[in-house]
């Protein structure tokens, strides 16, 4: 059974059988998951931004495992750090010992630590033990979104609703609506003061549709 644990932020830990999988790992802020003591196999990363390239490269590094991003953000990681990279383009089958992913788009910038281009930023569909999940990085309501249903029909949807660098809560509601999921998963709220964001509110909007509203406990990791 796939086990998908909310770690903060838009940091989710996939567990699969005997496999890890971290997606946005910035994970040093919520102290009850301790990496170092979980099986991590991949990392994933829609975009560098420093709330999302998190502890990356320091997990990539203790565990020898390889970071999955786009082209630019790849080379950088590997060049820079020496970390193992996988560097991939948007709209690809990737596939892993324990199963595949593909990289859509989303609408978002994507700027290294060092400022520079990252490439586009991305929102990462999860194939695993038969279920798909779509993790939508920042992004803000996009009809790709639309063809996202089109084309992957994803049952989980991990969606921002912080709003300012995202989407807000009444988008995040839309996007639901048009991604067809069973299940939407709020993130990226609550961790700075321009992130806000109402989650009662969230849950209501999406009961109007036949989705539901799942919010994760960052405390059950
Ligand atoms: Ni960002
Ligand atoms: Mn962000």
């Amino acid at each position: 059974m796939v086990d998908l644990k909310y770690i903060h932020h838009s940091a989710f830990y996939i567990k699969s059988e005997d496999k890890g999988i971290l997606i946005d790992p910035w994970v040093d802020k919520n102290g009850k998951f301790s990496w170092k003591e979980e099986k991590i196999d991949d990392i994933f990363l829609t975009h560098a931004h420093g709330d999302h390239l998190g502890n990356a490269v320091e997990i990539s590094k203790e565990k020898d495992i390889p970071v999955t991003a786009v082209f630019e953000t790849a080379n950088y990681l590997s060049e820079k750090y020496g970390i193992k990279t996988k560097s991939i383009g948007l709209g690809g089958w990737i596939h892993y010992p324990w199963g595949r992913v593909v990289f859509v788009p989303a609408f978002h910038s994507n700027s290294l630590p060092d400022g520079s281009y990252g490439g586009v930023a991305a929102g990462i569909i999860i194939d695993v033990e038969g279920v798909r999940i779509y993790h939508a990085g920042d992004t803000c309501l996009t009809g790709e979104m639309k063809t996202i249903k089109e084309l992957y029909a994803p049952q989980i949807a991990l969606l921002p609703i912080g709003g300012t660098y995202t989407m807000d809560v009444e988008h995040a509601a839309m996007a639901a609506k048009w991604l067809g999921a069973k299940t939407v998963v709020p993130m990226h709220y609550g961790t700075f003061p321009e992130v806000e964001a109402d989650l009662k509110k969230f849950a209501q909007l999406i009961a109007v549709g036949n989705t539901s509203c799942q919010i994760l406990d960052t405390d059950q990791v």
